[in-house]
């Protein structure tokens, strides 16, 4: 008998989310649970948005518009980037599987860095894909010259998370302006900038200026993190227009909802709400990070809007668990090759005090 499907995809592992809140409060029967797991945004949705969603809710027996023609010129506008060169997605999970599925042939490769986020593995191996991966520096760091000594005539898709997720981590615009000199035009170089609204370091890539320099650069952005808008699943991607009309074909015909185009509109036009977001991740990180190290924690520094958190000795999935049973969701991060680290969002005050209280309750520090 033929098998019922292809070895690659008998052999995937399936993506492993945060745990949802509901799912914590009836397994453990907590209530008052802070969902510090996702990287999600603190302050919830941007308000604005959430008026356009509610307005758009009254069309929703209608089907989106399938160009997402006001949204893709709200990004236009917003970012002075012509539409022709912008893609919206559902989620930018949905573009890094895009990417893979039109543009990487068999035989081809997907490049990356080891212990990167998941999705990029994730989707090279659901088509049969080779992953090709360069392992980390300093342990928590990418590796851009390893990356660049694994390119091979069948490197395809360069997949770069910066800032990185799960480290939290970053490169400067020297070295990925190096690195992008050095890669063949046809290799295509996404940039996975899902946090970088967050960042505030001098030095860090101006991707839309890069872009003019480097048109194999594809910058992947979402509306999931500072935005808060992750539930309503939305990304945007910027490439060449050749690049946009092929993804365009390849997607879904209403593959960004309704309810989403409208309030990733508004959203955009939202500056206060992200102005606050920012203002709460970079006055709550410190305070997290300080917490965590008087735990005994090593503190990887982070340029987004969470903290790997490393407690030597102190099996994950363990302090997982314990930590469920105090009301506290975080993600271990075994899978990604941390086995005693725990990525932890930056919460509101009350949610960064109650992390730390569960901690040190469970860890009897
Ligand atoms: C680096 C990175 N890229 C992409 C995503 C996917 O975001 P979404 O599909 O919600 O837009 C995430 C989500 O956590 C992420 O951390």
């Amino acid at each position: 008998m033929a098998p019922l499907v292809p070895p690659h995809v008998a052999s995937l592992q399936p993506y492993i989310p945060g745990k949802p809140i509901e799912e914590v409060e009836r397994e453990y029967g907590v209530s008052d649970v802070a969902k510090l797991a996702s990287n999600e945004n603190a302050l919830g949705p941007s308000p604005l948005a959430l008026r356009a969603a509610q307005d758009a809710c009254r069309s929703v027996h209608l089907y989106p518009d399938g160009s997402a023609w006001a949204l893709k010129a709200a990004l236009s506008g917003h970012f002075g980037i012509p539409p022709g060169e912008i893609l919206v997605s559902n989620g930018s999970n949905e573009l890094i599987e895009l990417l893979v599925r039109t543009f990487v042939l068999e035989g081809e490769e997907v490049l990356t860095s080891a212990q990167s986020f998941v999705a990029y593995k994730l989707a090279a191996h659901a088509h049969g894909r080779t992953l090709v991966e360069a392992p980390l520096k300093d342990r928590f760091h990418y590796d851009l010259d390893a990356i660049h000594a694994r390119l091979s005539p069948r490197t395809k898709v360069i997949f770069l998370a910066n800032p990185d997720n799960p480290t939290g981590t970053w490169f400067l615009e020297h070295e990925l302006v190096h690195f992008l000199g050095a890669v063949p035009r046809d290799t295509l170089v996404v940039l996975d900038e899902a946090y970088i609204e967050f960042v505030d370091v001098p030095g860090f890539q101006d991707s839309l200026e890069l872009r003019k320099r480097f048109p194999n650069l594809v910058v992947l952005r979402t509306f999931s993190k500072i935005y808060g808008l992750a539930g309503l699943r939305l990304g945007y991607a910027f490439a060449r227009p050749e690049l946009v009309a092929y993804l365009d074909r390849v997607r879904a015909p209403f593959n960004v909802n309704l309810v989403a185009q409208a309030a990733g509109a508004a959203a955009l036009d939202d500056e206060e709400h992200v102005v606050l977001s920012r203002e709460l991740v970079h006055a709550e990180r410190p305070f997290l990070e300080k917490g965590l190290r008087e735990l005994g924690a090593t503190v990887v520094p982070s340029q987004a809007n969470f903290l790997l958190a490393d407690f030597p000795g102190q099996p994950g999935m363990k302090l997982f668990d314990a930590l469920l049973r105090e009301a506290v969701v975080v993600r271990p991060v075994v899978g990604y090759g941390f086995p005693t680290a725990q990525r932890i969002t930056v919460g509101t005050r009350r949610e960064n005090e109650k992390v730390l209280a569960a901690l040190r309750k469970v860890l009897g520090r």
